[in-house]
């Protein structure tokens, strides 16, 4: 049994306190991007495409490399803190790299106007930019710091676990599948971060390559590739990415929430039946970005559509029914932390189900490429991880349990859900009207029902996410205050 000295976990605090502050800064300034592209849209404010598809891009990267970071430093402190020797210096340096990516991405696409998508897909980012060559270059080796970052981060964690659980079998769980009982139990959160970082790790493997690929061709630009396996990398790594996103968040609440509701949380053969399915099908599940493309081999567009299926949904209902059977007569202190984990697993299952229909060919073909792919992937991500993430925060500066909100907090947390829940109803509804996604307005479309209505709903939109500005701010005093504060109890 590993045991923890206070100096070891002085240094662990320092650290998540970093990562805390540079996420509570750095996310209401990516939500500021994403508010100036609904008002563009909502014709509001007027902004020059060049200067959209910059923000566009800035946004969605740095809130994915934001979202993952920050998620991947929550697990490396619990982890490390209450179960293996994890080393500071190693979180420093992901620290130091992934804020060197993020610097330079800031600069080539605020500066240098990149504005390829996180995507960059072909023709993009080589043929005819309105961008600078450097902006590109830039960017290539900022993203290809991150993923080292995340890559040296990850193998250090799952190199650990193995070490202390004795490999990766009984990680996975698997001595629970057998009559006996297992002579050591796993933590739920040592199984959710393994199924969540080793295919991470491969989809960062992926991604290097990828960008190493782009560079080459940047620096010589007779080289060229066949683009339909080189959208396989890029989705693989981008799908992968946010999805373990979503895990690691999870893997906290199985660790946390029982410390308010008293109730142990512990594997059993469904759960880890239900996460080995995920650690199997997750690194396929990506084939469904790719049903509009008519070359990807059939064979793959139909195993994408399963896959999608069977990587989601057990782990998602074995997870919500434990989260319902943590709470239901618990006696729970209904402070900010467990409904923040109840309405993040709220979230999940709302953008997962809109995943999924939209991961079903067949009503793909309709949605594809309309805001109804924003909708999804926003609600899991701001009503499922970003409340993941605040929970965890709370946590980290409450006292004791069930601590008191101040009136003005509890009002700000409602207006975050209040006003998210609203911008993202907007972009539900611009699916449901067949309104593109990605278009920077709707003008110049020439069809006067996309225009009306995607300008209106942005309009509406664009309201909601001042409420959610708001609601965030209204939080952060108590916030700081509780991450800042010495006898903080975690
Ligand atoms: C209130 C918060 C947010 C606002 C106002 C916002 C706004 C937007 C808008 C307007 C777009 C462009 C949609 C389109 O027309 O296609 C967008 C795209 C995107 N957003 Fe957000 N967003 C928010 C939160 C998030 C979060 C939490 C994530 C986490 C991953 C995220 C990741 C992305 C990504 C990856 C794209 C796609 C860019 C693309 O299509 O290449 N956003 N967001």
């Amino acid at each position: 049994m590993t045991s923890f000295n206070p100096a070891d976990k002085g240094r662990h605090k320092k650290l998540i306190l970093i990562w805390s502050i540079t996420f509570l800064v750095l996310f209401p300034l990516l939500i500021t991007l994403g508010l100036l592209m609904r008002m563009n849209q909502g014709e509001m404010i007027q902004l020059d495409h060049d200067t959209f598809y910059a923000l566009m891009t800035l946004h969605g990267l740095g809130m994915a490399g934001v979202l993952f970071s920050m998620a991947w430093a929550a697990l490396f402190y619990l982890l490390g803190t209450r179960y293996i020797k994890l080393n500071t210096g190693v979180g420093y340096a992901v620290y130091a790299l992934v804020v060197a990516g993020a610097i330079g991405l800031a600069i080539a696409t605020l500066v240098g106007k990149f504005a390829a998508g996180w995507y960059m897909l072909y023709p993009l980012p080589f043929k005819n930019p309105s961008w600078p060559g450097w902006t590109t270059g830039l960017s290539i080796v900022s993203l290809i710091l991150m993923g080292v970052a995340w890559l040296v981060g990850c193998l250090h964690v799952v190199h650990n676990l193995s070490k202390e659980y004795g490999g990766l079998a009984n990680l996975l769980g698997w001595q629970y599948l057998g009559k006996e009982k297992p002579a050591k139990d796993i933590p739920p959160i040592a199984l959710i971060t393994t199924v969540s970082l080793v295919p991470g790790i491969l989809s960062f493997l992926i991604g290097a390559a990828l960008l190493i690929m782009y560079l080459l061709q940047l620096l010589e630009p007779s080289l060229s590739y066949n683009v339909l396996i080189q959208k396989n990398m890029m989705f693989f790594f981008g799908h992968t990415l946010v999805n373990i996103t979503m895990y690691c968040g999870v893997a906290w609440m199985y660790t946390l929430l029982p410390e308010f509701t008293g109730r142990e949380w512990k594997l059993n053969k469904l759960t880890v039946y239900a996460w080995n399915a995920t650690f199997l099908f997750i690194v396929f599940a990506y084939f469904h970005h790719l049903y509009m493309d008519f070359v990807q081999p059939a064979p793959l567009q139909f195993a994408g559509q399963v896959a999608s299926f069977l990587s989601a949904i057990p782990a998602t209902a074995v997870t919500l029914f434990g989260l319902i059977a943590q709470l239901y007569r618990s006696n729970v202190k209904w402070g900010v932390v467990p409904m923040a984990f109840l309405l993040g697993g709220a979230g999940w299952a709302v953008g997962g189900c809109a995943a999924v229909v939209d991961s079903t060919i067949a009503i793909n073909k309709v949605l594809h490429n309309t805001l109804w792919v924003p909708a999804h992937f926003h609600t899991y991500m701001l009503m499922g991880v970003v409340l993941f993430i605040l929970a965890f925060l709370f946590y980290m500066g409450s006292k004791e349990k069930g601590e008191p909100l101040s009136p003005r907090t509890s009002f700000g947390f409602w207006l975050f859900v209040a006003g998210a829940y609203g911008f993202l109803l907007m972009f539900y509804l611009g699916g449901l009207n067949s309104i593109p996604r990605r278009m920077s307005e709707y003008a110049s479309s020439g069809i006067d029902h996309v225009h009306g209505t995607g300008a209106s709903l942005a309009y509406a939109a664009a309201l909601c996410v001042f409420l959610v500005l708001a609601g965030l701010l209204m939080m952060y005093a108590s916030l700081f205050g509780g991450l800042l504060k010495k006898e903080a109890a975690r």
